[in-house]
């Protein structure tokens, strides 16, 4: 049996709820496999700005270094609008801290689930990519400045910042279809000449095998509602990747969905659903906890390489969604709590059908 120290963020809205989903989860694949996870609870976001008066404390960074890996809910809601910090700080931080610099998000829509999305069953059906969102630079960490008549954000890349995670989009699209997309803005900004340049270099010298395209952000943006199944993998920087994120998660039916891998070089992960705090509908037991979940699982399979664990979860998300016991996001009638337990329970009825079967 293997022990696991994991930090759990909460954080504000709805990150407590669908935090303790994924410990839940996770809780019930311990004693299926037979691993311990160990769970520390630390202080990021509003709650932490409410407790002691900064977005993320020193013990809080300590923990999540020393840590396995990190789970974190979400941070921010409209209550720190006029803070002088703000909860999202916290998070740019920590992600900052640990040095997580590729942030991976997934979305697959099977075809039992394409109908749950606004657009057409035939065009998201099979959809399967996964987004390379380089995490700790760009416009979100430049300097900012401020006087009374104007403000400035600068964004800033280097080109060792540009290789480390272009190398591992092409590594994943090695593992998948061998397609990467890179996304920029190359004919209007100077950061986007030099990532476009440095993402030709690396596929030239190191990638060659692998498909290399690229595409501006504006008619990526498009295209990714016109024919989303024509993506693999696409790499793209810190800000564009936010964005096109959440229009990718209209093509699985609800931003509830979706789950994220923040990875660094070496040392532990940090793993989030793309979504918010969701302050409209917060406490009330109305989060789907799918996102979440499924982030654990990338914690099991890229922190942990606990592979039958991460595919028993989501083969138990996919049966759950397919089923129909689904949250109010995707038009069902269940709370967050009892999808959690539907997903618990999916996992251990997978897991008997297939002891049944061991001679
Ligand atoms: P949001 O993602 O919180 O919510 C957008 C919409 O999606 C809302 O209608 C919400 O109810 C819905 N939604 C989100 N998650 C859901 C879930 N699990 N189940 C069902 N519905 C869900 O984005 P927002 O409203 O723009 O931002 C709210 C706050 O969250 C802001 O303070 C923002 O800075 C913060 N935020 C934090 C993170 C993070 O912690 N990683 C990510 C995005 C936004
Ligand atoms: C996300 C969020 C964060 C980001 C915010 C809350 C700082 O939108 O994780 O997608 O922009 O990275
Ligand atoms: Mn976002």
């Amino acid at each position: 049996a293997r022990a696991f120290n994991i930090v759990v963020l909460p954080g504000d809205g709805v990150g407590p709820e669908v935090a303790l989903a994924a410990q839940r989860v996770l809780t019930c694949i311990g004693d299926i496999y037979g691993h311990r996870f160990d769970f520390t609870e630390h202080l990021i976001g509003g709650a932490a700005i409410d407790a002691v008066g900064e977005s993320l404390p020193e013990e809080t960074k300590a923990a999540c270094i020393a840590s396995d890996a990190v789970l974190l809910g979400a941070v921010g809601g409209p209550k720190w609008d006029g803070a002088p910090v703000r909860p999202e700080q916290g998070l740019l931080a920590i992600r900052k801290a640990m040095g997580l610099y590729a942030n991976l998000r997934p979305l697959q829509v099977s075809p039992v689930l394409a109908h749950r999305s606004p657009l057409k069953k035939e065009i998201v059906e099979g959809v399967d990519l996964i987004v390379f969102r380089e995490l700790t630079s760009g416009v979100y960490f430049g300097e900012r400045t401020r006087t009374e008549t104007s403000a400035s954000d600068l964004c800033v890349y280097t080109v060792e910042e540009i290789e480390r995670v272009a190398r591992a989009a092409f590594q994943a699209a090695e593992q998948r279809r061998g397609k990467v997309t890179s996304v920029d803005k190359a004919n209007v900004m100077e950061t986007s000449r030099l990532w476009r340049e440095v993402v030709t270099r690396i596929h030239a010298e190191e990638y060659p095998q692998i498909t290399l395209e690229h595409a501006l952000v504006d008619s990526m943006a498009m295209h990714l509602i016109r024919k989303p199944r024509d993506y693999d993998v696409i790499l793209t920087e810190n800000m564009f990747g936010d964005i096109l994120s959440d229009e990718i998660s209209v093509l699985g039916g609800s931003i509830g969905l979706l789950p994220s891998a923040s990875l660094g070089a070496n040392g532990p992960g940090l793993f989030e659903p793309i979504h918010g705090s969701a302050p409209d509908i917060a406490g009330q037991d109305l989060a789907n906890p799918v996102g979440m979940v499924l982030s654990a699982a990338m914690m099991l399979r890229h922190s942990f390489q606990l592979e039958d664990e991460a595919d028993s979860i989501e083969a138990a998300v996919a049966a759950v969604l397919a089923s129909g016991a689904v949250t109010a996001d995707l038009g069902g009638a269940l709370g967050t709590v009892s999808a959690t337990r539907a997903i618990v329970d999916a996992i251990r009825a997978i897991h008997w059908a297939a002891a049944r079967h061991v001679p």
